[in-house]
């Protein structure tokens, strides 16, 4: 592990998906630790609106808009660069994971071809946007069970989550190659169900505000809420994804999650609560749940960053409320609402 002192002013970043929730949100951080930023974005989930702040504040970022999946784009993309922040995916919420395997899949092309043009580029370092949906699928079926995920669970016989879980541990392990026979500095973070300002629909902390916020009654919860996550707040997130740009070369893959362990029920009842709205539960059994228990062990991240969570669920579900309230009409919500739920 390297603990040498980073100076990001003299950095050329570049952030593959950075219009996204949490690509635009570490965007904004390295743009105020003085970086030099490019964004790449296809927009294909991703929203302008994220980025918005600089095209008329006049702080400069680059933008290009494409796929980087087509010709000669990763090369555009990386090249002058000498840390890719690689959070591009073909990604969505739970609806979305359980039903849509062929999108996913072509993360495989994505992530490879976005690795393989930094390697030949000599970018000096790459950190990867992996997840929670690495670990095996058969360890995380009982939720009365007090598990925490540590890293190295994530070993033969794998059992991914879908295919968007699959494709995710090979990125983690195509970085681990390429560290090891190509010496090019690699990072994994894994994410764990990450919620704040920017986050969309698609997932279930966003989901279960937007409900309050078109006053849905009955309430319509997916499964029978004792699903067991560690929501994790995005600005925790980022500071976790810059501290492994900093700190860790050898395409280690490390838990970025809290531990505290919230079922779906426990935080419907918050949200309900703190938006004043009084509705019915219906719980929907036969839609998609996901794992029954996914909450990270974070000692490794606490033990080689020094990064610790500092926002309680509690605290970041008032401010992502705020923000939610804020910024969205009810009449658009209400339009695309159901079919976010299972498409990206
Ligand atoms: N949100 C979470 O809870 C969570 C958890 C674990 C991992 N992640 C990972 O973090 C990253 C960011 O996710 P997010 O939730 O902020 O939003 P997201 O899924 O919208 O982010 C993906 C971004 O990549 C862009 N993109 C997709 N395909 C592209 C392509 N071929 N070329 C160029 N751009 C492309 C999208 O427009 C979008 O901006 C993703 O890699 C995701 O898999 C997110």
């Amino acid at each position: 592990m390297n603990n040498s002192n980073f100076n990001w002013k003299t950095r050329k970043v570049l952030v593959t998906g950075g219009t996204s929730f949490i690509g635009s949100t570490l965007t904004d951080k390295l743009v105020e630790l003085g970086t030099s930023v490019r964004v790449v974005d296809d927009l294909s989930s991703g929203k302008i609106e994220n980025l918005e702040g600089f095209f008329t504040s006049g702080r400069e970022i680059e933008f290009l808009k494409a796929d980087l999946r087509e010709p000669g784009v990763a090369r555009r993309a990386v090249d002058g660069i000498d840390t890719v922040f690689h959070l591009a995916g073909d990604h969505g919420g739970r609806g979305y994971v359980d039903l849509h395997q062929a999108g996913p899949a072509s993360n495989l092309l994505l992530d490879g071809i976005v690795f393989w043009e930094a390697m030949k580029a000599g970018v000096e370092k790459i950190v990867f946007a992996s997840s929670g949906c690495v670990y095996p699928n058969s360890l995380q079926s009982n939720p009365k069970k007090e598990l925490y995920l540590t890293e190295e669970l994530v070993k033969p016989p794998h059992d991914a989550d879908n295919m968007y879980g699959w494709a995710k541990l090979m990125g983690e392990e195509t970085l681990r190659a390429y560290y090891g026979e190509h010496g090019i500095k690699t990072a994994s973070c894994r994410y764990f169900t990450v919620y704040g300002p920017r986050g969309k629909e698609d997932h279930a902390v966003i989901a279960m505000i937007a409900r309050a916020f078109i006053k849905q009654d009955p309430f319509e919860v997916w499964g029978n809420g004792q699903q067991v996550r560690n929501w994790t707040y995005v600005d925790d997130i980022v500071k976790g994804t810059i501290l492994m740009a900093e700190k860790v070369d050898d395409g280690s893959a490390l838990n970025l999650g809290t531990m505290e362990r919230i079922k779906v029920i426990e935080a419907v009842k918050m949200i309900l609560k703190e938006t004043g709205h009084r509705a019915k539960i219906k719980l929907l059994k036969d839609m998609p749940t996901g794992p029954m228990n996914r909450v990270a062990d974070n000692s490794l991240a606490k033990k080689l960053l020094g990064w610790e969570p500092e926002v309680k669920f509690a605290d970041g579900i008032k401010k992502t409320i705020d923000w939610y309230f804020k910024t969205k009409k009810k009449s658009e919500v209400k339009k695309y609402f159901e079919r976010s739920l299972t498409e990206r």
